[in-house]
């Protein structure tokens, strides 16, 4: 037991033990984790009102905040000495920790603001300040920009060189001298910007760490800047900005462009890439010097990157590197002037969420040679980014890098997958001694990466892979008795890394990977379990509002290259996604802003959906239709069932429109919208109602006869009270005519285990989600899977691998199961009716043979862990809980009749923090304020 307790203290981050040892004699600790809207010291924000966030620390039971003081200044040493000449909110009688709204002076363009908290407790006393923090606003006003869009004129191609497509990166260079002593300086500002992607030096220094920056937006409609503060890399005298311009989503290859009737291969956004940048040096006696894209650049197409596409790789020619290009002295006259063109119509916004970067770097676990002089490295972990790789060799040698997520049988790489995506790196060897390759407009979905070329056997350290990915924190932790779950959720967090690219990806390696709705919509409340993903979410569904079509149809994936009101839009469970994520990031962040924002636009897709189907069963439009898709019908298994699990295309729609329409409603609740409420909510009901009477039998028996379609029915609690029982029993036939095994695609997974719990069916639901036999994620597992497949039958023993044409292993949708996960094995759910956080339902199942489960979620509002243990399937139970300060929840203990629940030593119901509130379902419920608690069910007489 002791080992338990030590293991759960563990996983506590050290901010909160530290708060266990401070006494409530020593007063509430500083306020931690200061964000504002959502990110640690955002630079050049565009938001006017933003909401700041604190974490309050402190274990003590019902520790709440009780009042707050903010002040925020423009200057560090004006905060130092406690003025706010910005913002002195005084001493706010409120509990209120996360979205607070800045209401001091106005903010303006390139505002600095640095700001702290303190808080009082429940028992009157004062924090400490909290460390500072900062946030900086961008350039609100187009007129604020003086640059100019700018691009390399384009140059002829060497012979050979022409085939790709793909076009050399374009470098380009502006030198000026600084006018004023550098000591004189007071701050240095860059904003920029590019259609395509962009890398910034200054002085030969690499500006920030981030890549394939700006990302991707629909970049007719919007463009996203980024802001760098460059003060400490400027020179006295001459400077030099120096930027390497890539084709990115806006020139280069987009997945699918391939398949769409008279659509361009490449340049879908425009033909090349372009630049804006404005760089601002202002000195402290408010002297500023400005230097911006103009026609004073120069360019050049003669440098070491040859070609590159996110899709297909890149060329690098290590002979054509020109040293020096980014630094002051270089002799640029061969270079050519660029041309300004005018700006594209997008609007520029800046980046609201995490930049992408390299978070991590992994060393390859073995190489294996399986033709003379290939030599393939295995890294251990299928993901996303790209190789590193360190070589030798005479100059000219071409050493080539492919990637691929899984090897055939004979040990070469598998790469027909990939489709047309070719993923493959060159780097062409200057000879000068040990060189060191990593590409940067491009990106890879691999485990393995090969080289060819070398004239020599590599070291296993001369490659790492770089694993790359929308920088957001990750929150979540999970640990159990049963090593094929915690696996399973390792892959699931690696398959989230893998396809968060400033777009929530279906796949990292193919030639699609496209914000496919559908997928996430699944997917949300895992991911958002995984990674706090409010400021990711709230990019993104700036992309998916940009995508919607006039007439409302939300688009199937979001950024849309094509023209959604042409196609690929509209369909059921995949536009269904512009209602249902935004819920679920309400629902984690409590974030009313963006359900202010997003509102008309959900409104505008049910309307869509009711209007083109008045008799409320949706059978007109519904777009390309997938269905649930990649359900058991798409298995090639021998004796599986050819037919029976696909859910009939109308039924599932028509669900779809009933939860959309039920979630609108709540939305318009939220927004204290009434008459929007009652509208959207009758409408619901309707659609309810229209879909019982059509598709539901006296029996309860619904069309298709689906363990999809019981399991959404459940789920979504479309059927009323007797038909919802029956569709219990039916799904359980359904079950039983796989022989009790799994016949859901994408949509009906995750909702199955959650309708087998719900209905008292956990040991079943634990079963379906520990099985190895196929389909199922454990098969996948016992099958070398470090990341959740696209398919269920991605590969099948004595068959081989699912047909190439579709058959990523890098696909996040069956991943849902991740909710399922936390929500039941763990038992940590959010609470809609108080979001973020503010009332968390701890509800675990202890099941499926384990002995002991644990796990946590950094929520916006602290730590929200659980773990439960229980040495005997009749054994005592423990459960530790922990709710963070401000927070209440309702803990459901499950206990016997003949058993009761102790909290610490004493009777749960007496303990401190504690109040009973009824006994439910098997279980005791209390209510617990913030805490730290131990519960544990004894047999009565003990
Ligand atoms: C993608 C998906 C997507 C689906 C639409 C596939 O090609 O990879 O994950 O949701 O198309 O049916």
């Amino acid at each position: 037991m002791l080992a338990a307790i030590v293991a759960f203290v563990a996983m506590v981050p050290p901010q909160a033990t530290a708060a266990v040892a401070s006494g409530p004699a020593d007063g509430p600790a500083a306020p931690e984790s200061l964000r504002c809207e959502y990110l640690v010291d955002p630079l050049g924000i565009d938001q006017t009102s933003p909401r700041l966030f604190w974490k309050v620390v402190d274990n003590r039971r019902g520790a709440t905040q009780r009042a707050y003081e903010i002040v925020v200044a423009d200057s560090l040493e004006l905060l130092s000495q406690d003025v706010g000449n910005l913002w002195d909110s005084g001493m706010v009688a409120s509990e209120d920790s996360v979205h607070v709204v800045y209401a001091g002076k106005p903010l303006r363009s390139r505002t600095e603001a640095f700001w702290k908290v303190r808080i009082w407790d429940d028992l009157g006393r004062m924090s400490p300040w909290s460390r500072v923090a900062r946030w900086s606003m961008g350039l609100l006003d187009p007129a604020d920009w003086q640059a100019q869009w700018i691009e390399a004129v384009e140059q002829e191609l060497p012979e050979g060189e022409q085939q790709s497509g793909a076009r050399p990166a374009a470098m380009l260079r502006r030198r000026f001298y600084l006018t004023q002593a550098r000591q004189n300086l007071r701050r240095a500002v860059v904003y920029v910007t590019a259609l395509g992607l962009y890398e910034l030096w200054l002085n030969g220094q690499r500006v920030a760490d981030r890549v394939l920056a700006p990302e991707w937006t629909d970049y007719r409609r919007r463009i996203q800047y980024q802001t760098h503060e460059v003060h400490d890399l400027l020179l006295p005298g001459e400077n030099v900005v120096g930027v390497i311009l890539g084709d990115g989503w806006y020139a280069g290859r987009i997945g699918l462009a391939h398949i769409v009737p008279d659509g361009k291969q490449r340049g879908i956004y425009g033909p090349r890439p372009r630049l804006l940048l404005q760089l601002e040096i202002e000195g402290a006696d408010g002297s500023r010097q400005v230097v911006v894209t103009d026609a004073e650049w120069r360019a050049t197409a003669d440098g070491p990157i040859r070609a590159a596409d996110l899709l297909d790789g890149e060329t690098y020619d290590a002979r054509r590197e020109l040293p020096g290009w980014n630094r002051p002295g270089f002799d640029d006259s061969s270079w050519q002037p660029v041309r300004v063109v005018t700006g594209p119509a997008g609007r520029l916004v800046a980046q609201q969420n995490e930049p992408i970067r390299v978070t991590q770097r992994l060393a390859a676990r073995k190489v294996i040679e399986p033709a003379p002089g290939v030599f393939i490295f295995d890294f251990g972990q299928n993901l996303a980014g790209w190789c590193r790789i360190r070589l030798h060799g005479p100059a000219g040698t071409t050493v080539t890098l492919r990637h691929g997520e899984v090897l055939n049988g004979d040990g070469t790489l598998y790469t027909a997958n990939l489709r047309s995506a070719a993923q493959t790196d060159r780097y062409i060897l200057s000879g000068q001694g040990q060189e060191i390759f990593e590409p940067r407009f491009t990106y890879h979905g691999f485990r393995y990466g090969e080289v060819t070329g070398l004239k020599y056997r590599p070291e296993l350290e001369d490659v790492e892979a770089c694993v790359v990915h929308s920088a957001a924190r990750q929150v979540g932790r999970f640990a159990c008795s049963d090593p094929l779950l915690e696996k399973l959720m390792q892959n699931v967090l690696w398959t989230q890394r893998a396809n968060l690219m400033g777009v929530p990806t279906d796949c990292p390696q193919r030639d699609e990977r496209l914000g496919w709705m559908g997928d996430i919509l699944v997917f949300a409340q895992t991911a958002c379990f995984n990674m706090d993903l409010a400021a990711f979410f709230t990019k993104w569904l700036a992309d998916v509002r940009d995508a919607q079509t006039e007439d409302g149809r939300y688009p199937d994936f979001a950024p849309h290259p094509f023209d959604p009101a042409a196609r690929f839009s509209g369909a059921p469970g995949w536009a269904d996604a512009g209602v249902f994520v935004p819920w679920c990031v309400y629902t984690n962040y409590a974030d009313t802003r963006l359900l202010q924002e997003h509102f008309e636009s959900a409104r505008r897709w049910v309307d869509f959906v009711h209007r083109r189907n008045p008799d409320l069963l949706w059978r007109a439009d519904r777009g390309n239709d997938y269905g649930d898709w990649l359900n058991g019908d798409a298995l090639e298994l021998d004796g599986w069932p050819r037919s029976g699990a696909a859910i009939p295309k109308d039924v599932f729609a028509t669900m779809f429109f009933a939860r959309s329409s039920e979630l609108t409603a709540r939305m318009a609740g939220v927004l204290a919208r009434p008459k929007e409420a009652r509208h959207y909510g009758r409408l619901a009901g309707e659609v309810r109602a229209a879909f019982e009477k059509k598709y539901v039998d006296a029996d309860g028996r619904i069309a298709g006869n689906t363990q999809t379609g019981y399991a959404l029915a459940v789920h979504f609690g479309l059927l009323s009270e007797p038909m919802q029982n029956k569709a219990v029993e039916h799904l359980l036939s359904a079950l039983q005519a796989y022989g009790g095994r799994l016949s859901t695609g994408f949509h009906g997974t995750l909702p199955l285990l959650q309708a087998l719990t719900r209905a008292g069916q956990v040991e079943l639901a634990y079963r379906l989600v520990q099985s190895r036999s196929i389909p199922s994620w454990g098969y996948q597992i016992e099958h070398g899977a470090t990341t959740t497949w696209e398919r269920w039958d991605g590969y099948v023993e004595g068959r081989g691998f699912a047909d190439p044409r579709m058959n990523s292993f890098a696909h996040y949708a069956f991943g849902s199961v991740g909710e399922w996960i936390f929500r039941s094995v763990i038992g940590i759910n959010p609470d809609e009716a108080d979001p973020g956080w503010g009332h968390i339902v701890i509800w675990p199942y202890p099941g499926g043979g384990l002995s002991w489960a644990e796990g946590q979620i950094d929520s916006i509002r602290g730590l929200v862990a659980c773990r439960w243990q229980r040495e005997a399937p009749e054994g005592p139970l423990t459960v530790e809980v922990q709710i963070p300060p401000g927070t209440r929840a309702t803990v459901a203990i499950p206990a016997g009749e003949q058993q009761k629940v102790l909290e610490g030593d004493r009777p749960a119901e007496e303990a401190e923090g504690v109040r009973w509130l009824r006994r439910q379902a098997d279980r005791e419920l209390y209510r617990v304020v913030s805490g730290h608690y131990r519960f544990r069910v004894v047999a009565n007489e003990d």
